[in-house]
């Protein structure tokens, strides 16, 4: 496959309505949405893709039923346990964006460690967003530029100070479920991403789903506002 986007960030939508034509409960399809996440991994670092960044809980989830945001953050530390391993041995460098601080003890253990073991390994960049929000993110940058004393910014010290800092842009940005909407992702990043709204719920995406995504992004003609020859 020819030009092979560098970043690729996913909003991963659909866990609940997938449920839901099944008869199923929302937390099924979320466990069914996390069992997902590795083939998507292993097709990124196999095709050379440098930063995958997956949604996985917003700053406005929080508002979801109790259980739900429970299962979730269960769900999250069960990824972790499971995970690690076969990230690492895949040389995975694994990483987070989002307001970590409010998660329980035991998720920000498992999170340092995962952040720890990987940080020397040189193949995908896997970065989850959870307890992200991008006008959260935004917000605490331009509070880290106040307290460093910087009085004239430019954009490169947004850039900086934000969670995905030393992280090239995302050049395509795919949702899952269909909605037609960014949800408070990445705001700032996705300036001139390629967009790709796919009604295929996340538990359903699979590599071929991926790969003719990536086909597609393959053939269209980026211009960031200039004009090709
Ligand atoms: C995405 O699936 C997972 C999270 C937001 C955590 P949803 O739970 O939003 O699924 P739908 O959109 O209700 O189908
Ligand atoms: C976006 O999905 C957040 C994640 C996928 C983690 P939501 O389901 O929360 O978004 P809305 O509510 O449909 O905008
Ligand atoms: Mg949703």
């Amino acid at each position: 496959m020819s030009d092979i986007p560098k970043h690729i960030a996913i909003i991963m939508d659909g866990n609940g309505r997938w449920a839901k034509e099944k008869g199923c409960s929302r937390i099924h399809g979320h466990k069914a949405g996390s069992s997902r996440v590795r083939e998507i991994v292993k097709c990124s670092g196999e095709l050379g893709i440098k930063v995958l960044t997956l949604y996985a809980f917003s700053t406005e989830n929080w508002k979801r039923p109790k259980d739900e945001v429970k299962a979730l953050m269960e769900l999250f530390l069960h990824y972790l346990k499971n995970e690690i391993k076969y990230l690492h041995s895949n040389n995975v460098v694994f990483r987070t964006i989002g307001d970590i601080e409010v998660l329980s003890s035991d998720l920000k253990k498992e999170i340092e460690n995962a952040v720890s073991k990987t940080k020397n390994n040189t193949g995908l960049i896997l970065n989850i967003a959870v307890n992200y929000g991008s006008r959260s993110e935004i917000t605490r940058a331009v509070n880290n530029i106040i307290k460093k004393g910087l009085i004239h910014i430019t954009e490169k010290d947004i850039c900086d100070n934000l969670d995905t800092a030393n992280l090239p842009d995302p050049d395509l940005l795919i949702r899952t479920g269909g909605e037609f909407r960014v949800s408070n992702f990445l705001l700032w990043q996705i300036a001139y991403a390629e967009l790709k709204i796919t009604p295929i719920y996340w538990p359903d995406f699979d590599e071929n789903v991926f790969k003719n995504i990536l086909e597609e992004y393959s053939l269209r003609e980026r211009r960031f506002g200039g004009v090709n020859e």
